[in-house]
């Protein structure tokens, strides 16, 4: 805590998307770098801590995509943001009940945090897994990325209007404690803002700089080698002019400022921006679904009663509560969007049309 705070004395102040990646990613002292989030142990719990029965779903939906791509004998998965390595595993072990499909998949993890990834290594041991630092490291396709809760955790810009001038949020130290505040925006950045038509209302404008930048690389790689790019997140279709950052420690609300390195901050994923930013980049976007369509679309819930016949009452039970978490409207299943961005060319569409 005290040195994180050195760090951000060392700059009299800073932007609140540098703010979140400071915290978050610091090399040393961020938040991704000191712990490890998930769990119940942990700060929060994802939907691939919650049951392999949403893996399973994303894994049917990676086959289908590489049956329509007509079953090329390589193709490249590429999984952004692989948190404690939850997914890769249940993806892995789903893909055994696909030979050729199993055959042709060259899975790639690409993960910011040193200590996350560690992790990630000691517990997938599989061949077709590598670790990439780079998207430019992907040569060949089709290529599919996927990243569930990963565009909500990367940094992001505020901006408020006041009487017709935009203002950029800010943080700085003052007696040890963070204090934001607004100041003038760059042009610049009011430039970006109009460009993607976000000046229409009051309120608080929210610009994932770090996402677009991220995912400038995913959408050259799809146009170029042919494929897909399917995210699952925290968010919202209708534009809310409202500050969402939201700070969590030990599945309990934080203050932004304070738990430096100790609380994890996520932003809502604005769905029809990022639409507009994939169609800028020369991709077709599917309808956006809730997470409860498309779990479902996929046949979740004829999986779990599979899955669950021979289960006792009490496992039986369990797993329903964990599919309910997952796609129940009042839990994850609404508030939680799924956004596929495709290469014009593709006409895969399952579970979107
Ligand atoms: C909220 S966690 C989600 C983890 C996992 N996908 C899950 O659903 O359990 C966000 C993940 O994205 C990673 N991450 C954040 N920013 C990143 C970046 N710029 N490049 C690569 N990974 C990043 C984090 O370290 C973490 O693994």
């Amino acid at each position: 805590m005290k040195k994180i705070n050195k760090i951000l004395s060392n700059k009299s102040k800073i932007t609140m998307d540098n703010y979140m990646d400071i915290v978050l990613y610091d090399k040393k002292f961020g938040y991704y770098q000191k712990k490890n989030p998930f769990g119940i142990k942990g700060d929060f719990v994802t939907a691939p801590n919650i049951s392999n029965l949403f893996c399973e779903m994303i894994a049917i939906w990676l086959v289908s995509f590489w049956e329509n791509l007509k079953k090329p004998n390589n193709f490249y998965f590429v999984e952004l943001g692989p948190g404690n390595g939850d997914f890769c595993l249940v993806l892995l072990k789903s893909l055994k009940n696909f030979p050729e499909a199993f055959k042709a998949i060259n899975i790639m993890l690409y993960e910011k945090s040193n200590r996350l990834k560690k992790i990630q290594k000691k517990r997938i041991v599989s061949k077709k897994v590598s670790w990439i630092k780079n998207f430019k490291d992907i040569k060949k396709g089709p290529v599919i990325f996927f990243g569930n809760e990963f565009l909500d955790a990367l940094p992001i810009k505020q901006f408020k209007i006041i009487n017709s001038n935009i203002f950029e949020r800010y943080a700085s130290l003052k007696k040890n404690k963070v204090n934001f505040f607004y100041e003038k925006a760059q042009k610049k950045h009011v430039n970006k803002l109009k460009n993607y038509k976000l000046l229409k209302n009051n309120g608080v404008i929210e610009y994932p700089e770090h996402g677009f930048r991220e995912l400038e690389g995913v959408c050259k790689k799809i146009e170029k080698l042919n494929g897909g790019a399917l995210f699952i997140d925290y968010g919202y279709v209708i534009q809310k002019n409202q500050d969402t950052l939201q700070s969590i420690m030990n599945h309990k609300f934080n203050n932004l400022g304070d738990n430096i390195g100790k609380a994890d901050i996520t932003s809502l994923i604005n769905f029809s921006l990022y639409k507009r930013y994939f169609n800028y980049k020369n991709l077709y976007v599917e309808n956006i679904l809730t997470q409860s369509e498309f779990l479902q679309k996929m046949g979740i819930v004829e999986r779990f009663k599979i899955v669950s016949k021979k289960m006792n009452i009490s496992d039986k039970s369990n797993l329903y509560s964990r599919l309910k978490r997952l796609i129940d409207p009042n839990m994850m299943g609404e508030n939680f969007k799924v956004i596929f961005a495709k290469n014009k060319k593709c006409n895969f569409s399952l579970a979107f049309k």
